[in-house]
């Protein structure tokens, strides 16, 4: 049996990203002053890209771009970290852009115009099946059309791919479907929203559900609180590592890239968990996405151990 070496793609949006960076979020009405300008590409599968390539991995983004600054900028920002960029541009429409407000505790509010990226086609996809034949690990997520992650999914089953997917932002989806990926990664909110459920669970509550769903694994990412596995076999709490947060911006991309990583060289999935948590750690304590992920040796430096417990 041929054995492929590890390469990941990150299929969805990419595009521009502007940080404003305000005290305090907008009561209804209110006009703010920002005390922080700054740009840099981003999207959800974007940052995973660039984090995974970081951490060394061989990566391929797909997506789809205007014919403007913002496509222009995603694709040469790739090319400078490695990556290859499987572009379907969209002469007609503005590449994605998103405005991001960080406040004075690190959180942050995000609005996007997706733009091309709503756009981004099942067809291109299928045109790209000997680039895509080529990963043995897909990062998917819901920042692009239905369709498209569908047909992505198609394609990885076709040629024995692992899947992620990163359910964000979240819409309800049949369980059915949700069983064809070898691993979700939903955070708390997006899991609520996934299940269709009406009160946000406790960790146990959810933990559950999930188990019962008959998901192949699930990671459920906590803040703070760290993250949760769940496969049919077991139930495990991973404790976050205590940091101070200054922008906890695309942590979430960071984590799934790192899983991702782990995942395609073969660790375990509790050590996959612990290896995503210090990179996402990493990557709040420092301001915006791409400046604040880590390489793989900055890693291997302040790396710290993390004991999962039961639940
Ligand atoms: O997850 C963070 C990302 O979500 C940002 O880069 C922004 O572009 C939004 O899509």
């Amino acid at each position: 049996m041929e054995v492929k070496e590890p390469v990941i793609g990150a299929i969805g949006l990419g595009g521009e990203s502007v940080f404003l960076s305000v005290d305090h979020f907008h009561a209804p009405g209110e006009t703010l002053r920002a005390e922080g300008f700054f740009m840099e590409p981003g999207g959800k599968a974007y940052n995973q890209a660039v984090a995974a390539a970081r951490l060394g991995a061989k990566v391929y983004f797909f997506g789809a771009v205007g014919s403007d600054y913002g496509g222009s900028l995603c694709r040469d920002v790739l090319e400078a970290e490695g990556i290859t960029p499987v572009l379907q541009t969209v002469p007609d429409a503005n590449t994605a852009y998103a405005c991001i407000l960080t406040d004075r505790n690190g959180e942050n509010q995000v609005t996007v115009s997706r733009g091309a990226a709503d756009i981004l086609s099942p067809d291109f996809l299928y045109e790209q099946e000997s680039c895509i034949a080529q990963c043995t690990h897909l990062l998917l997520g819901l920042e692009c059309p239905i369709e498209a992650t569908t047909a992505a999914l198609a394609l990885a089953k076709k040629h024995g791919i692992f899947t992620i997917l990163n359910p964000a932002p979240a819409i309800p989806l049949d369980l059915d479907f949700l069983r064809l990926f070898d691993l979700i990664t939903p955070n708390l909110q997006e899991a609520t929203v996934l299940l269709g459920l009406e009160h946000t669970p406790e960790p146990a509550e959810l933990a559950q559900l999930l188990c019962n769903a008959g998901l192949t694994n699930a990671v459920v990412t906590l803040g703070s609180k760290g993250s949760l596995l769940i496969t049919p076999s077991q139930q495990m709490l991973f404790p976050a590592l205590p940091v101070t947060a200054v922008d906890t911006t695309g942590a979430g991309d960071t984590f799934n890239a790192a899983l991702a990583v782990a995942i395609s060289q073969d660790q375990s999935m509790a050590e996959a968990i612990e290896f995503a948590t210090n990179a996402s750690a990493w990557s709040v304590c420092r301001n915006h996405v791409l400046d604040s992920l880590p390489t793989a040796n900055e890693l291997v430096v302040n790396y710290r151990k993390i004991i999962p417990c039961s639940l």
